[in-house]
């Protein structure tokens, strides 16, 4: 595949270049999209009244401001300056190469704003610290990574960015243009849209050269692969979804109850196609689901039928 830079305008329109978000936070309106966390709606959560959801909406944007300064810094930065040092090591040319640099620099952007944007939220001082743990993905990558031969870890790398860069999530989708969503979050989201618009073309073009330039041997590894590293970006982290409903005042059991309930196999499985739709297709677009060891595993991952 021919390598078209999306980068032409980066200069004038990457959200690096432009001031920050307005982080106005309106009395009244909700800290993130109600049915995007966990709990919130369901009877044994409402009945903990408004002080619990106000804490659950605050947990919920904590996480996805934390979540993505980790991605950022730990797995895209790492992908794109690796692509930037050897592009042809991923079949991909020299000015893909260059441009990979402008990709760091996006998202060392976008992951200043996420801590930002926490700072901002009215309360977010007074917020206790939950136990730290590491993100699920970065458990996943590095147990993934001891399964794989050596040479391939930057494969793994670079294939797991390829995923979380093309796939379009329902917070992405959906959040600039909830009204009901505080102003600093909308504004923050959609910056972050803009620039994530030219690294999915980007990363479309890489998943073509990367596929394209493997060898049989590397696409046997990297067409599996691909099934679980979309599994393992977007499944829930049920640990951390547990642990902000017990602080909201759950039991055990009621917590479980309430994890149950919404993050159900069929509702995750519905929810994981849809996230992961334009990855999907483009799969399907690049040959990876005619391989007959890949297909398979986007079948056991519920990915397809
Ligand atoms: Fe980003
Ligand atoms: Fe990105």
């Amino acid at each position: 595949m021919q390598y078209q830079s999306p980068f032409a305008d980066w200069y004038t329109y990457s959200t690096v270049h432009k001031q920050l978000p307005d982080f106005t936070c309106e009395p009244g309106l909700a800290l993130f999209p109600p049915e995007l966390v966990p709990g919130v709606g369901h009877p044994l959560v409402d009945k903990l009244g408004d002080h619990a959801l106000r804490r659950l909406m605050m947990r919920k944007l904590e996480s996805y401001n934390a979540f993505t300064e980790k991605l950022e810094y730990k797995a895209v930065m790492a992908a794109s300056i690796k692509i930037a040092q050897n592009p042809q090591a991923f079949g991909l040319s020299e000015q893909a190469g260059r441009e990979a640099r402008l990709i760091v620099t996006d998202e060392s952007h976008h992951a200043y704003v996420a801590i930002e944007l926490i700072k901002q939220i009215p309360g977010f001082s007074e917020l206790p610290p939950l136990t730290p743990s590491e993100p699920r993905f970065l458990r996943g990558l590095e147990e993934l990574e001891r399964g794989l031969p050596a040479e391939l870890a930057d494969d793994l790398l670079i294939a797991f960015v390829s995923i979380s860069e093309t796939l379009i999530t329902s917070i992405l989708r959906g959040i600039p243009r909830d009204r009901r969503v505080v102003s600093a979050v909308r504004n923050t989201v959609g910056d972050h849209c803009i620039d994530e618009a030219r690294h999915h073309s980007y990363f479309v073009y890489v998943v073509h050269q990367h596929w394209a330039s493997s060898t049989l041997d590397r696409r046997e590894i990297l067409g599996p692969l691909y099934a679980k590293l979309v599994r393992l970006f977007l499944d829930p982290d049920l640990d951390l979804c547990r642990a902000w409903l017990l602080e909201a005042g759950l039991d055990t059991h009621d917590a479980a109850l309430v994890l149950q309930d919404y993050y159900s196999p069929e509702r995750v499985a519905a929810s994981v196609r849809a996230d992961s739709f334009p990855t999907l297709k483009l799969m399907e677009r690049v040959g990876v689901l005619d391989h007959p060891a890949a297909r398979p595993a986007f079948v056991e991952q519920k990915l397809i039928d």
